[in-house]
Formats: structure tokens, C-alpha cells, sequence
């Protein structure tokens, strides 16, 4: 029987401390870090995601504004506030919620927000640095699965780390912080060839490609650490993730749930991105 990675629990710790430091930079600097929020049309998921934010940023004494602009919004509009919070001193954090509606070009959007600001590590610049072992902001998906393998004392050099899905938001950025860590990286997606071949070779096994319990045991390694991104509806309606958890867990050795697993580390890792972006502004005052 596998071992249960409770992202709650960890999430709740790296919290703890976050409330601390958020309290010292008030208190030292009179600082209060703050986050803007984005939202463009009304995509009820994302509507979740917003005010989930909202609620984690209160309940760790941070400024959280919040825009939600109609879908019809220009790009040009978009792009004329992300301007104008970039020269907010108020807000050291800027969260352009994706994806955004089809008339918009969302490269333009993401290289129009400050590097300093990118609290997601979406910027060019941000994911440039990640690659060359010298990152700034680190996408919080990525970051928070880094956290809750530490936590558990899951040792990533010299492992094989495969990751299944290749998105900038996920995938890509979860290979490089991998591949810092010293892991010997594998990267397949949905054209991958004779995929279980090569899932089955992993230590750590990271799936991020939203198909609902798509990982079988047939197509994991005997003891393998599973980290399951995916957040699903099954047929009758209830969240699943990627990969099917009733069916690997007597194989695997450690797996995060969905829910509670990878999700509340996300979050948390945008408050910690957030805070660790004021504490630069104050350095550098
Ligand atoms: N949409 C889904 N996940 C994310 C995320 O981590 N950040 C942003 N900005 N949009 C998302």
C-alpha cells in the first residue's frame, strides 16, 4: 500500500511560515505584500481559482485585488492595467489567470507583465533563468511538487523523473526544476510513442495531461513515486485526477490524492512567490 502525500498538510506548514515572514516584513519594513488578480470572461474553474487565492491571501495578511474584466475586453485594454500594476507599489505580485479568450495572444500578455512581478514564472525571462540554474520566480505547480517530494524525504538526484505533458505551465518547467535537482529527465507527451515503455522506467512518475485516470498500474514501476497534476470529472461527476489512484495505489510506493494532493501546494506556492517578491522590493528600496 502506498504512502498518501497529503498536500493540505504540507501546504498548511509551508503557510505557517509564510504568515511569519509576512508579519516580519510588515513589521520591519510597514510592507504588506499584494497580489493582483486577473481574470478575463467568466470560466468557472478559473472563478474557483481566483477565489481560492483571494481567501489563502487573506488568511496570510496579504493584499489581494482582484480584477475581473469581460470577456470582450481588448487586448489592449489588458495589456494598458498589467502597465499600470507593474508601477503599483502596492502590488508585488501580478497573476494573469489563464487561459485567456481567443482574441487574445497570451505570449504578448505574459512578456507584457514585470519579471520582477511574475509571481507564476511564466515570463521568457523567468523560465530562462529556471533553465539556466539560476531561477527568480518558479512556476508554482512545478515548485509546489519539488516541496511536497522534500517534505517527504523523497531524494530526486540521480533518479529517473518522467514527466507526462508538456505544457509551459507544467510540464516544461517541472522537467528543468527536476533536472536541477539532478535527475535524470525524461519529457513525454500525447505523442509519445509506446508510452508505458518509458512510464515504466520512472522513479518519479509526474502526470500533468488532464485525461482522467489515465495511468493504470500496468504502466508504472514497482515502487514508484506518482505525483498526479490532473484535477478531472469523471463520468459520475466526481474529481479525479490523471492517473487511477484505486488501481496503482498497492503498487507505488508514495502518491499524491486528488484531491489534496498537488492543488493546495499551487496556491501556496503563489503566496510564497508573492512574498518573496515584496521582500526583494523592500531590498532593493
Ligand atoms: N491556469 C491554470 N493554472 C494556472 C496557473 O498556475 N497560473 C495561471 N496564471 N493560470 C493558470
Amino acid at each position: 500500500m502506498s504512502k498518501i502525500m497529503d498536500g493540505k498538510k504540507v501546504s498548511q506548514d509551508i503557510k505557517e511560515w509564510i504568515i511569519r515572514r509576512t508579519q516580519e516584513l510588515k513589521d520591519r519594513a510597514g510592507v504588506v505584500p499584494g497580489l493582483a488578480s486577473i481574470l478575463v470572461g467568466d470560466d468557472p474553474a478559473s472563478e474557483i481559482y481566483v477565489r481560492n487565492k483571494r481567501r489563502a491571501c487573506g488568511r496570510c495578511g496579504m493584499l489581494s485585488e482582484e480584477y475581473n474584466l469581460p470577456e470582450e475586453t481588448s487586448e489592449q485594454e489588458l495589456l494598458s492595467l498589467i502597465e499600470r500594476l507593474n508601477s503599483d507599489e502596492k502590488i508585488h505580485g501580478i497573476l494573469v489567470q489563464l487561459p485567456l479568450p481567443v482574441h487574445m495572444n497570451p505570449a504578448k500578455v505574459i512578456r507584457t507583465v514585470s519579471p520582477d512581478k511574475d509571481v507564476d514564472g511564466f515570463h521568457p525571462e523567468n523560465i530562462g533563468k529556471l533553465f539556466q540554474e539560476n531561477p527568480s520566480a518558479i512556476s508554482c505547480t512545478p515548485y509546489g511538487i519539488e516541496k511536497i517530494l522534500d517534505y517527504h524525504g523523497i531524494e530526486i538526484l540521480g533518479k529517473h523523473v518522467v514527466v507526462v505533458g508538456k505544457s509551459n505551465i507544467v510540464g516544461k518547467p517541472a522537467a528543468a526544476l527536476m533536472l536541477n535537482r539532478d535527475a535524470t529527465v525524461t519529457i513525454a507527451h500525447i505523442e509519445t510513442r509506446n508510452l508505458s515503455s518509458i512510464t515504466t522506467m520512472a522513479d518519479i512518475l509526474i502526470v500533468a495531461i488532464g485525461d482522467p485516470q489515465f495511468i493504470k498500474k500496468e504502466m508504472i514501476k514497482d515502487g514508484a513515486v506518482l505525483i498526479d497534476v490532473g484535477i478531472n470529472r469523471n463520468e459520475s461527476g466526481k474529481i479525479v485526477g490523471d492517473i487511477d489512484f484505486e488501481d496503482v495505489k498497492e503498487k507505488a510506493s508514495y502518491i499524491t490524492p486528488v484531491p489534496g494532493g498537488v492543488g493546495p501546494m499551487t496556491i501556496t506556492m503563489l503566496l510564497w512567490n508573492t512574498l518573496e517578491a515584496a521582500e526583494i522590493f523592500v531590498l532593493g528600496e
